[in-house]
């Protein structure tokens, strides 16, 4: 296994989409930002150099962090912010994982313009369970703003409303030719006939689920964040922010000069306000002949999208993911349960402060909670250090709720429970606790899915469904051979989802609403896995140069 060394700059860069220009924080200057490549095993050293005035802390998105919890990155839950003028060397092994991940930044919205891919290559002379692709490609969405993402979510948090919607959704930086301005930024994919393209998708938008499709092509889907699935075919994918899926792209044998459209558009976005814009990239096949003068006329073809609140569309699509669960890529579900815990997640509101007009539902703020508790991240020190350091007093609490605090009833009618508590309660495991968690939403306000995302473990999805979760007939439908293996789940807007996963990482590891606007809102909170007795059971002490606040 090698170490592989990298430098991330931040530095502003002006970027013009949409014929706006504006002044973007960026990696290297790069927007999208650079690719991170590396083998399994491998140790990755990423020395990040903050020359903005913003603070800044980056993500490995799905990158386990075996014992190396300080290199995870959330701002102020394993780390204090990189402060201008600083820097953190981020450290970590790539342990039992090959696929696609990204990283992004993980503090206030700067993850608007701060992402990239991580390809993470199988070990030297282990293949593939699926054919060798002739190539392999990074398409990443994104999301535009014309605005200031910190401005604009430091307004939203103000006045308590909802905040602006973005300008375009992206392919790798990219909105495509369906806005207007924008023809001359489109994604285009130049591919032979014949051959097999490894597309690895990530879905970095700060707050939409999105459908995606490559016209007269189908997808064969092989791995669903970074893990193997029984592979299956499709025309069309739904990803949430946060997850990546590997899928196989087969070129028609004979197809000279033709283009087609490839296309993302979100599926039922925020609190109504349901955005019909799409994305588009351009599939366009080499010509074997050199004479280009036919390739103007050609018409392309469009993909049909399902409709904008297509829900049958998504749970069909969920219910066809399944690991691969063969002894060379087993599916380890636990079997036995240590804790069993049951979490609403959803939108509420809270009081508006004195003097202060907010925008929410009747002079309201808009709030989210974990069993009511709206997850508040402290400012002066990071989780991490306060526990790691015995100073967890006047930082946080450890009394994460079970249940919610205020009991939940989905009758299908808005249920009164959009009560929400601030605070900073972390739910503590032993180490090796195995845990079974029920997220049920509570689709007060708005008809959205949210993508739930784990720091520090993949997690095995048992079990899904609409309406109230059971707890005496659900769990026996549970599937506990091949479930699927990830580290994001779209939890089903006026539904449920069940998950486990063995608490085998010592640290404290986030859990949010992978829509931005939801963590913000207070959609979010930690767990904290203690040490366990043996030595290689425990989290090493933090690297000298750990960020201080
Ligand atoms: Cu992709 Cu906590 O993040």
């Amino acid at each position: 296994a090698a170490t592989r060394h990298y430098k991330f700059e931040m530095k502003m860069q002006n970027v013009t989409r949409l014929c706006h220009t504006k002044s973007i924080v960026t990696v290297n200057g790069q927007f999208p930002g650079p690719r991170i490549v590396a083998r399994e095993g491998d140790r990755l050293e990423i020395e990040v150099l903050n020359h903005v005035h913003n603070n800044i802390s980056i993500h490995w998105h799905g990158i386990r962090q075996v014992r190396s919890g300080w290199a995870d990155g959330p701002a102020y839950v394993t780390q204090c912010p990189i402060q201008n003028g600083q820097k953190y060397v981020y450290n970590f092994t790539i342990i039992g994982q090959r696929g696609t991940f990204w990283w992004h930044a993980h503090i206030s919205w700067l993850r608007s313009t701060l992402y990239g891919p991580i390809i993470i290559l199988p070990k030297k002379n282990t293949p593939y369970p699926f054919a060798k692709p002739y190539k392999q490609v990074p398409i990443i969405f994104g999301e535009w703003f014309n605005g200031d993402t910190e401005a604009i979510i430091s307004q939203a948090l103000q006045t308590g409303g909802g905040p602006n919607v973005s300008d375009a959704y992206t392919i790798n930086g990219l909105p495509g030719p369906f806005y207007n301005c924008s023809t001359k930024d489109t994604f285009k994919l130049k591919v032979k006939p014949g051959k097999t393209y490894l597309l690895r998708l990530i879905n970095a938008a700060l707050n939409d689920e999105l459908f995606f499709s490559i016209a007269n092509h189908t997808l064969q889907v092989m791995d669903a964040d970074g893990v193997y699935v029984k592979s299956f075919e499709t025309d069309t994918l739904i990803i949430t922010p946060g997850q990546t899926y590997n899928v196989l792209l087969k070129t028609k044998p004979h197809f000279p000069n033709a283009k087609f459209y490839m296309t993302a558009r979100p599926y039922v976005t925020g609190l109504g306000t349901f955005d019909n814009s799409t994305v588009a990239g351009i599939l366009e096949y080499e010509s074997k002949s050199k004479s280009k003068s036919h390739l103007k006329n050609l018409s392309l073809f469009k993909p049909l999208l399902p409709a904008l609140n297509d829900t049958t569309f998504v749970t069909n699509f969920t219910s066809k993911l399944r690991s691969l669960a063969t002894p060379q890529f087993p599916a380890n579900v636990p079997l036995n349960v240590d804790r069993r815990l049951f979490f609403t997640i959803g939108l509420g509101t809270s009081p508006c402060d004195q003097n202060k007009t907010c925008q929410g539902p009747n002079g309201t703020k808009f709030s989210a909670s974990v069993n009511n508790v709206s997850f508040i991240l402290p400012t002066s020190t990071a989780l991490l250090q306060s526990h790691f350091f015995g100073q967890s007093k006047g930082v946080y609490k450890p009394d994460f709720p079970y249940s919610p605090l205020h009991w939940f009833n989905y009758t299908g009618n808005p249920p009164n429970n959009t009560l929400v508590n601030n605070d900073t309660k972390l739910m503590i495991l032993p180490f090796n606790t195995s845990v079974e968690l029920v997220m049920q939403d509570t689709s007060i306000l708005g008809a959205e899915s949210h993508p739930l995302h784990l720091h520090g473990f993949n997690f095995f999805v048992v079990g899904q469904g609409f309406g109230n979760f059971d707890p005496i007939k659900d769990p026996s439908t549970f599937n506990l051979v091949d479930p699927i293996e990830r580290n994001t789940v779209g939890v089903p807007s006026g539904g449920w989802v069940a998950i486990r996963f063995l608490a085998d990482n010592p640290g404290v590891w986030f859990m949010h609403c992978h829509l931005e606007v939801h963590t913000s809102w207070g959609l979010k909170m930690a767990w904290l896995v203690l040490d366990g007795k043996l030595p290689n059971q425990k989290l090493p002490p933090p690297p000298m140069n750990l960020p201080k606040c």
